[in-house]
Formats: structure tokens, sequence, C-alpha cells
């Protein structure tokens, strides 16, 4: 495949120097131009095409960052997967996967098609369907108290508070029809049992959420812990559910190309429509990468490829 030509093709850097490997990963991923900006959501086409962060943050809490990792961006769907650990945390991860569910559906993931074949399942976390079944399933009988519950959820894995991008979030309410169609059929099926156009809202400030490549390495970084942020040294969530979720993110968090990036990088990781990707090698390391140009399925090209090089480069393929 395309990146693994390009792993194949960049020469690695001498003796274990991190900071070395994250210039060596970030200079070979930016030889490649492929992909486009996300523009669905009309704000997100104004995001410059050759940002490029990595950071990567070790459960010892050691970070190590090149390029664009302080440049901000919308969290998106990479959201999906810190909800769905909060939600195991409190529910037990037996209910949610009867719910929720956890196999990749091999479509695109704001399809509605999926939900119809099988038979209004929102199938796994990660697609639209499941996240939104997921937000909905979260603690807070007002849509006020269920957006707290999310955001203070999501800031303790990322070890500050995090603050909603209110034009990503205008930007994405006044186009999202397609969210608020999926939300109502999974009422018509009873999968969601609340409000679905709250449920939609919630999720939709959730992904307007700004981050940076480092906060995506230290939310990594949490999983990769055992559910204790390494920075903070808080647990956010259990053990048991770490593993539950990185099981998740390995079948569903990078969509319909999950395959092909198990098979490359060997590693769960998570994507985000606004560039961003984290990556995680449990026990060693949180990645975070952001680079806005995406592949055909809403990944991205470079985050896929700097990741590829440095889960070689580190000897962290879990396989
Ligand atoms: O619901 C959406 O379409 C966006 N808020 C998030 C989609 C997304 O990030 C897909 N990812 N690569």
């Amino acid at each position: 495949s395309e990146i693994e030509q390009a792993v194949s093709t960049g020469a690695l850097p001498p003796g274990p120097d991190i900071d070395a490997f994250l210039a060596q990963a970030c200079k070979h991923a930016a030889r490649h131009h492929e992909g486009a900006v996300a523009d669905y959501i009309p704000v997100l086409a104004a995001a410059d095409p050759e940002a490029f962060g990595l950071c990567v943050a070790d459960v010892d809490g050691g970070l190590h960052e090149h390029g664009d990792t302080r440049v901000c961006f919308s969290i998106q769907s990479i959201s999906k997967a810190f909800v769905y650990a909060l939600l195991c945390d409190a529910l037990g991860h037996e209910r949610v996967l009867e719910v929720v569910g956890v196999n990749n559906t091999g479509l695109a993931f704001n399809s509605v098609i999926a939900i119809e074949l099988n038979d209004g399942h929102p199938m796994n976390p990660m697609v639209n369907a499941g996240a939104l079944a997921t937000t909905a399933l979260m603690a807070g009988d007002s849509a006020d108290r269920l957006w707290a519950n999310v955001r203070d959820g999501l800031s303790r894995f990322a070890g500050r508070a995090l603050e909603v991008d209110d034009e990503v979030y205008r930007s994405e309410a006044a186009t999202n029809q397609r969210n608020q169609a999926i939300a109502r059929l999974l009422e018509s099926y009873g999968r969601i049992t609340r409000d679905p156009l709250e449920v939609v809202d919630v999720y939709t400030r959730q992904c307007a959420l700004s981050v940076d490549a480092r906060d995506l390495a230290v939310m990594g970084a949490t999983l990769a812990d055992g559910g204790v942020n390494p920075v903070t040294g808080e647990r956010v969530v259990s053990a048991e559910v770490c593993r539950d979720t990185l099981a998740a993110l390995a079948a569903n968090g990078l969509y319909e190309r999950s395959g092909e990036w198990l098979a490359e990088i060997g590693l769960p990781g998570k994507s985000g429509v606004a560039g961003g990707l984290v990556t995680v090698a449990p026990g060693k390391t949180g990645i975070g990468a952001y680079a806005p140009r995406l592949d055909p399925a809403g990944n991205s090209v470079r985050g896929q490829i700097a990741t590829a090089y440095l889960s070689r480069a580190l000897g962290l393929n879990i396989f």
C-alpha cells in the first residue's frame, strides 16, 4: 500500500534518540501531498493543509514534540474513543457491548445504510451512529448535565479544561442534518431513548472541543497507562476499560481502513476529520498527530505515515 511504500523507503536515523525519530518521521511524511482537507463541515476547509505536528507522550509523563504541536484544531471523531471509555467505566463493558457493539461496518463513518443493514444496531462506537448512541447513554438528565459530564470526562483525559471552538460548533450545527437523521433513525429502533436532537447537539459540541497534538498524545498516553493520566497522575478510567477501548479502536478506529492501518502500524488508533490522529502503544506511549489532509475514509494522510514510521522505528507494533 501507499503507507507501506512510504515507510519502507524512509531511512531510520541511527540511535534510539526519540526526538531525532520524531523529526525524521515528520520529514518523511511531509513528502506526501495527497489527500484533501475536509470541507463537509464548512469551517474545516479553512485549515492550513501544510500544518503538521507530532507529539509522543510517555507513560512516565515525558513529552517529545516536533512541528505544529501547539496548533489547535477540533477533536472531532477522536472524542468518540474517550466518551466510549467513560461510558464503559460508568456502565460496565457487557452492557455497552450489547447496546453499542464493536464490529466494523466496512462502511463510511456517517453511513445510514449500515444501520439499516444491521436491524437498527449502531454497530460500533467509532462510527457516528455508535457515537451518538454512546453519548446518549452518558449520565445527565438534562442536556446541560450531559454536556458537562462529557466535557469534564474528556478534560480529565487531556489533563486540562478543554474548550469548545465556537466557530466549528456553529458551522457543524448548521450542517449536521445527516447526524440528526441518524439519531432519529436510532430513536425509531429504540436505540436512543432520550431526545435525539439534544444528543446530536451534545455530540456536536464534543466534536468541536479544541485540542492540539500534545493534548492528543496525553489523552492517548492515559489509555496506554491503564487509565491514569501520566501528566496529572489522576485515574480517569480503570485498566479494564482501557483494554476494552483499545480493542474497539483496533477494530474500528480508522473506519473501513482499520484493517489496513492495523496491518501497517499494529497499534490501536483513532482519527478525526479535522486531521487529528491519536495512537496508543499500550504500556509505552500515546502519539498525537495533526495534519489536515485526509484519505478517502477521513484519516490524516501524513499522520498515518508519520505514525507508521514511529511504530517501526520504536518497535511499537503489538503483533
Ligand atoms: O459527526 C461528524 O461528522 C464529525 N463531527 C466527526 C466525523 C469525524 O471526525 C470522522 N473522522 N475521521
